[in-house]
């Protein structure tokens, strides 16, 4: 249940749509600004595969593969291509609010489509203005047609706060380099 290619790729900047997923380019800059900012470095930092799971999984056992893998959400993939994302809040929404049976209810039933897949290129704080306008708390990255990850608003969080303190810290030094 690890990564697997997309299959065909939007088209160079159109903004586009993949068979399956939705794909998003970076805002505004097609560099995503510096290198060091972007997913593929959150991506590097985090390390790991992304898991996905197949929509004809039971939610009984996403669940498990949940707490195994103590994450918060599914890319779930199907021959070879991003078709949605199975998330804490899709169980909760769709399966337990239904009363559906969890060991009979499959992934593909109670899914989020077509979910917003985001370029490694894109920036930090790109994404999290990306999760806000969507409404969202996982982005599934991709390069070119490979999907090549997930970062969580954890993530996001986590590393744009280290930055802002590697800012501070060297602003702190210069204030008393300057005083020196
Ligand atoms: N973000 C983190 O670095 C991190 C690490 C451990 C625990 N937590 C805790 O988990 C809770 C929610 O955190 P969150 O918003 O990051 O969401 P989350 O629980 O979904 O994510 C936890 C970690 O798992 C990763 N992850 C999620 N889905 C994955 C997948 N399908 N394949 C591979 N990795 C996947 C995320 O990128 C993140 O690093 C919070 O209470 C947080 O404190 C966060």
């Amino acid at each position: 249940m690890m990564a697997q290619g997309l299959g065909e790729c939007a088209p160079e900047g159109s903004g586009a749509v993949y068979p399956n997923g939705v794909y998003k380019e970076p805002l505004d800059n097609r560099e995503g600004g510096p290198v060091e900012n972007t997913l593929y470095a959150v991506l590097k930092e985090k390390q790991g595969e992304v898991v996905t799971i197949a929509p004809t999984v039971t939610v009984r056992e996403a669940v498990d593969l949940y707490i195994r893998q103590r994450i918060g959400a599914l890319p779930v993939v199907d021959e070879g291509k991003i078709c949605g994302i199975l998330s804490e809040r899709d169980i909760v929404w769709r399966c337990v609010k239904n009363s559906l049976d969890p060991a009979v209810t499959t992934v593909g039933e109670v899914m989020t489509p077509d979910p917003i897949c985001v370029s490694k290129e894109m920036t930090a704080e790109q994404a999290m203005v990306c999760m806000t306008q969507e409404r969202v708390r996982h982005l599934p990255v991709v390069d070119g047609d490979r999907l090549i990850g997930i970062v969580s608003i954890g993530d996001l969080i986590k590393w744009v706060v280290r930055d802002q303190e590697h800012t501070i810290q060297d602003l702190m030094k210069y204030i008393y380099d300057v005083r020196a």
